[in-house]
């Protein structure tokens, strides 16, 4: 009688401490990671809260952080997609990073191990945008443009890659700050979702945080790789480089002003 009276008591005890333990919050936080890859990714907010103090120091350029805030020396973190209107740069691979990905050989490397190639047989949609990474190199062409693949099979990636174009989908434009005044070697991304190309390369609503979210969840959720060679990525979010909204964004679009920053270690 005992027993019977005390194992469901136990039992019940057991079910609430399993629901409230660290370990099963971890997994479902887990899961939402994954879920990310397809739908929008509502990053942790413990992981939003890293902000920049934007107090400009007259000193020189301090580089150690493997990027500097373009703002600092005149750029900023919209392109020059038309003359008044850009797309944020939502997304910055530090200096501190694996050197061979901070090349751009590597770089499209690690870029098709998330998923996205710079190759369609030589196609090219969508205008040339210029940014201004602030480190003395002024406007520069984008250095490249990914896409997102969506098969893989004999002949894989590319052709993927070219439906993509015709399709739509995740995409990123991407320049280098490597001028003198702040040569960090880092690269900026601007990473938005668009419609299929009948569309005119249109950004879906809220593209620019689909796109963002895309690909932090694909380069976070766990070690990835390309041929042999592997990468673990960690995401920083940042705060304050972005004006959050829609104020001289192309297509009046709004997005959440969060850059996350990546760190790229070869495994
Ligand atoms: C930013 O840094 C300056 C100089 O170190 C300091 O005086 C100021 O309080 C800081 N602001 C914030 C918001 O942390
Ligand atoms: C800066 O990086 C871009 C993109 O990789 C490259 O084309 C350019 O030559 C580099 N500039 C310098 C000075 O290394």
């Amino acid at each position: 009688m005992f027993t019977a009276f005390v194992t469901p008591l136990f039992l019940l005890i057991l079910s609430n401490w399993v629901r409230s333990s660290p370990l099963s919050s971890s997994e479902s936080q887990h899961i939402n990671w994954k879920l990310g890859s397809t739908s929008r990714l509502q990053a942790p907010i413990s992981l939003k809260m890293v902000s920049t103090n934007m107090t400009v120091v007259d000193s020189e350029i301090d580089v150690t952080n493997g990027w500097v805030d373009p703002r600092i020396l005149g750029g900023q973190l919209l392109d020059f997609t038309t003359r008044h209107k850009g797309e944020p740069l939502n997304v910055i691979i530090s200096g501190r990073s694996d050197p061979y990905i901070l090349s751009e050989g590597g770089f499209s490397t690690y870029a098709k191990s998330l998923g996205f190639s710079s190759e369609c047989f030589g196609l090219h949609y969508g205008n040339i945008h210029q940014a201004n990474l602030g480190d003395g190199n002024e406007r520069q062409d984008e250095q490249l443009l990914a896409r997102q693949y969506y098969f893989t099979r004999p002949g894989g990636p590319v052709l993927g890659t070219c439906w993509e174009s015709l399709a739509g989908g995740n995409h990123f434009r991407a320049w280098k700050q490597n001028g003198t005044m702040a040569d960090t070697g880092a690269w900026f991304l601007g990473v938005s979702k668009e419609e299929h190309s009948g569309k005119h390369h249109m950004i879906i609503p809220d593209g620019y945080n689909i796109g963002r979210d895309f690909l932090v969840a694909q380069a976070v959720s766990s070690p990835t790789h390309w041929n042999s060679i592997w990468w673990q990525t960690e995401v920083e979010w940042v705060e304050g480089l972005l004006e959050p909204g829609n104020d001289g964004v192309n297509h009046e679009i709004e997005q959440d002003g969060f850059v996350a920053v990546l760190t790229v270690t070869r495994l």
